[in-house]
């Protein structure tokens, strides 16, 4: 469902490219982490991916649509611009939580589906029922923790069935038990939702409790081990 082909990307004043023909494939509801050293391009990848920077060259395809031409001609019919791709087809959760401080959890979530042109509320309770925090829909955001406001940030980001999440450090600032358990839920109701999902993470434990783990070096993306490649 994500195809991303020879991808290139250079910011100006560098002498090497960032990102230098970078090549990957991700299924329908599969997982992908993406490691590197700090500055290797792995947030520059997710914001390729989303469309709010364009490769040099290269071709980006999520269900079938060119995102790095999506507004030429050839692909008005599909989407008519980058905003209402990334309404149907993208999730993206931040490690900054990115919420309404001053709605409760349960209207952070669905302020964000009506936006999106897809409420539905029986969706919101089962997301946010098996994210463990529908007990605190009522809750105004300032009262909850870290780990519970991320839960409310990925909720958000399922509740409109996107077919991919792009997570950038979504454990970013929490604790490590708080982090085992937002990762774990994220993994988990992504596949659920058999919705495809990359993370980028600094965190091992994050990294290895995806399908497939992957380290970006030089610009391409490497597999961390022979056996999950
Ligand atoms: N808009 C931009 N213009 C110029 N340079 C940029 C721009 N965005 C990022 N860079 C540079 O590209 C490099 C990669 O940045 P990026 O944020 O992708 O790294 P990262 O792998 O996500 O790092 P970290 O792990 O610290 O978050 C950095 O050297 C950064 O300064
Ligand atoms: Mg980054």
């Amino acid at each position: 469902m994500l195809i991303i082909k020879d991808l290139r990307k250079s910011f100006s004043g560098s002498d090497k490219p960032l990102i230098n023909n970078l090549n990957l494939a991700v299924k329908a509801g599969e997982s992908v982490s993406i490691q590197g050293a700090s500055g290797c391009g792995k947030s520059t990848l997710l914001s390729l991916i989303a469309g709010f920077e364009r490769p040099d060259s290269g071709n980006i395809v999520i269900n079938n649509l060119p995102i790095a031409s999506i507004n030429e001609e050839n692909t008005k019919s599909i989407a008519s611009d980058i905003d209402s791709f990334r309404k149907q087809h993208l999730g993206i959760v931040f490690q900054s939580f990115n919420l309404f401080d001053c709605f409760n959890a349960w209207d952070n979530i669905a302020f964000t589906a009506r936006l999106k042109g897809n409420a539905d509320k029986a969706y919101q309770v089962a997301l946010m029922d098996q994210l463990g925090i529908l007990h605190l829909a009522e809750k105004p955001l300032s009262q909850l923790s870290g780990g519970e406001q991320q839960r409310c940030a990925i909720a958000r980001a399922l509740v409109h069935r996107p077919s991919l999440i792009l997570a950038d450090e979504p454990t970013g600032n929490l604790d490590e038990a708080s982090s085992d358990n937002v990762s774990r839920l994220l993994y988990e109701t992504c596949k659920q939702a058999k919705t495809a999902l990359v993370v980028v993470t600094h965190s091992s434990d994050v990294a290895t409790k995806a399908d497939r783990a992957l380290k970006l070096h030089k610009g391409v993306l490497e597999s961390t081990n022979a056996d999950m490649a």
